[in-house]
């Protein structure tokens, strides 16, 4: 099991954002079984944070919320496996990448379509490439290079290294940033339940639904909001008939002022969207009490600056 202990006293930290699916339409499948998919994503404020100093011995340790359950996994962590790839590949044009503590706050329900792995994983490839200098050196990994490397550790992970609004597609290799998608109040709220992604892909009734529709560049908040209204998350069906808690989540959260409620990824958790961080904020603070076992945060999306801006 690896060790609890808290965040302070590093080198370096780096947030871990909250990958939010404000849609995701199945529109197809791969021969591979893959399914082919239309996402428009956001990030929030509120995520995981990774921290790294120079070590003697290559070293993980976690605390937060959901640290105990990552439990045994700690080794096959994806934090882990994106330190030893970005070490391997720097190390192949001559750096250093010498040992390091790698350390994760996992505030971030495990499992939960939300991101959580892949926004460590993308987390710790921001810390390591600016302890490292891999970002801005004679050994530079950027671009194309970087996103094939986050690309081999997940789908999600070339998303969350960007983590800004966005439009994925094929499997979330495809990116296109949106700078014009505004930053929402927002509830996040997960019965934690687990939903294995899987067993979701698979009970789908319809794999060929309509594509996204896209805002045109420019787009103010109303339109798109209005806009998100005729979109979709395709997982949310499958889900539900797996966790049916996940049609009470979102009842609830349709109850409490959001102008829009949507499952995220393949669920469970949904998110509520509000006109205001105070009505947001409110209307957690009601779900926290209603639900008290359940995970309820009030948080915003991100805007279109770059994330370390935004900190
Ligand atoms: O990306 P992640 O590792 O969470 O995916 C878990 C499983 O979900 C995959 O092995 C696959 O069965 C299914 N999946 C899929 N199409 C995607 C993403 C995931 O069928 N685009």
């Amino acid at each position: 099991m690896c060790e609890r202990e808290g965040i302070a006293g590093f080198a370096l930290t780096e947030p871990a954002p909250a990958k939010i699916n404000l849609a995701l339409h199945v529109t197809g499948q791969r021969e591979d079984g893959y399914h082919l998919l239309d996402m428009l994503v956001t990030f929030t404020a509120f995520g995981d944070r990774i921290a790294v100093s120079p070590a003697q011995a290559d070293h993980f340790t976690l605390s937060g919320r959901f640290a105990a359950a990552l439990k045994d996994d700690c080794k096959d962590n994806l934090v882990i496996k994106a330190r030893d790839r970005l070490r391997d590949a720097l190390r192949q044009r001559g750096a250093a990448a010498p040992p390091v503590h790698l350390h994760l706050e996992k505030n971030l329900p495990i499992a939960s379509g939300i991101g959580g792995g892949s926004a460590d994983a993308a987390a710790a490839l921001r810390a390591l490439l600016n302890l490292w200098g891999g970002a801005h050196s004679d050994h530079e990994l950027a671009g194309r290079e970087l996103e094939v490397l986050a690309l081999g550790l997940g789908a999600d992970v070339p998303m969350c290294l960007a983590a800004r609004p966005l439009i994925a597609r094929g499997i979330g290799e495809a990116i296109e940033l949106r700078t014009d998608l505004p930053a929402f109040p927002m509830v996040l709220v997960n019965p934690l339940i687990g939903v294995s992604t899987p067993e979701t892909f698979r009970l789908l009734a319809q794999k060929n639904n309509p594509k996204l529709k896209v805002p045109k560049a420019g787009t103010g908040r109303p339109c798109w909001l209005a806009a998100m209204q005729g979109m979709r998350n395709d997982l949310e069906a499958p889900a539900i008939g797996l966790a049916p808690a996940i049609a009470s989540v979102k009842e609830v959260l349709a109850g409490s002022g959001a102008r829009l409620v949507r499952m995220s990824g393949s669920g469970a958790t949904c998110f509520g969207i509000y006109d205001t961080m105070a009505a947001a904020q409110h209307a957690a603070g009601t779900l926290a009490k209603m639900q008290p076992d359940w995970f309820v945060v009030a948080t915003t999306s991100l805007g279109t600056e770059k994330l370390n801006d935004a900190a």
